[in-house]
């Protein structure tokens, strides 16, 4: 019989970035299969409405913690926020992505997208990595974008980063799958969110709502390791990645980020 999926990915989740848009749709759709949440972002009070609306509408238990994911103590505050918990699955959702010329942009700015979109799902998967081997079941789940399969202008440093992610995800995936840990990489292309909503003048083709990523990344847990919701963004995947060369691929793409605001 297959086991439910709060049976190899619960009794706890816990997702990094959950206080609105798509952090906040991983959450719910985790309760929806009666997984125990802690969530996390910097917004204390944003955080406590998600946690109340989860709590009411699933029955589930809810811990928040204000946090934010660049800290330089990152591994001893997830060590510590994560002892006691009987964790089976991370998600890392959180990115900052700032947009602009890379030569006028603050490299505090910079640093910042290498410490929330690099250093800090590295830090989240090597603290959970060894807890999950241990218990010999559970999943960790990284977000990245049509953004990191080539070089992309006015983001160049996200789009570095979420290329990290994906390449993190693809070799972890097959490190712990031995282990019974399953692996997933999201590669999405335009998800509708706040922060999408306030980056974009229009939005892109094939853009999806949060809820729908989150359900077809959490389905893709077992299979990955890279999962592309969406048929126009598998599409934009194959084209960008297979059939241009990177120069027409840069080039393409870089039509899309002119319009980001
Ligand atoms: N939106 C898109 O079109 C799109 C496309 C492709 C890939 N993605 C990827 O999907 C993920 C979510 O996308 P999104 O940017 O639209 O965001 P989102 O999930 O709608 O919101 C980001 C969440 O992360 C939290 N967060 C941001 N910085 C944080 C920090 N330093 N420490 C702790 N929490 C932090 C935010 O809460 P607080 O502000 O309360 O901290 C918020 O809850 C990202 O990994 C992104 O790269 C998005």
């Amino acid at each position: 019989m297959t086991p439910s999926f709060a049976s190899k990915y619960g009794p706890w989740a816990i997702v990094a970035g959950a206080s609105e848009g798509l952090g906040a749709a991983f959450a719910a759709a985790l309760a929806a299969r009666g997984v125990h949440l802690l969530l996390l972002a910097r917004r204390p009070e944003v955080l406590q409405s998600v946690a109340e609306r989860l709590r009411a509408s699933s029955g589930i238990e809810v811990r928040t913690e204000a946090c934010d994911l660049a800290r330089p103590d990152l591994p001893a505050a997830l060590e510590a926020l994560t002892a006691g918990l009987d964790i089976g699955l991370g998600v890392y959702n959180a990115a900052f992505a700032p947009v602009g010329e890379f030569a006028a942009r603050p490299l505090d700015d910079l640093i910042r997208v290498v410490d929330v979109n690099v250093r800090g799902p590295l830090v989240f998967a090597r603290t959970l990595a060894p807890v999950l081997i241990a218990r010999g079941s559970g999943g960790i789940v990284l977000m990245s974008s049509l953004a990191g399969l080539q070089g992309a202008t006015r983001i160049a440093a996200y789009a570095a980063s979420k290329s990290f992610n994906t390449i993190l995800g693809e070799g972890l995936w097959r490190e712990l799958r031995p282990h019974g840990v399953d692996v997933v990489v999201a590669c999405a292309g335009g998800i509708r969110t706040p922060a999408y909503a306030a980056a974009a003048s229009r939005e892109a083709m094939g853009t999806l709502d949060a809820d729908v990523i989150a359900e077809a990344t959490l389905a893709a847990l077992g299979r990955g390791p890279v999962v592309v919701p969406g048929a126009v963004n598998k599409l934009a995947r194959f084209v960008l990645s297979r059939m241009l060369s990177r120069r027409a691929a840069i080039a393409t793409f870089a039509r899309s980020t002119k319009e980001l605001l």
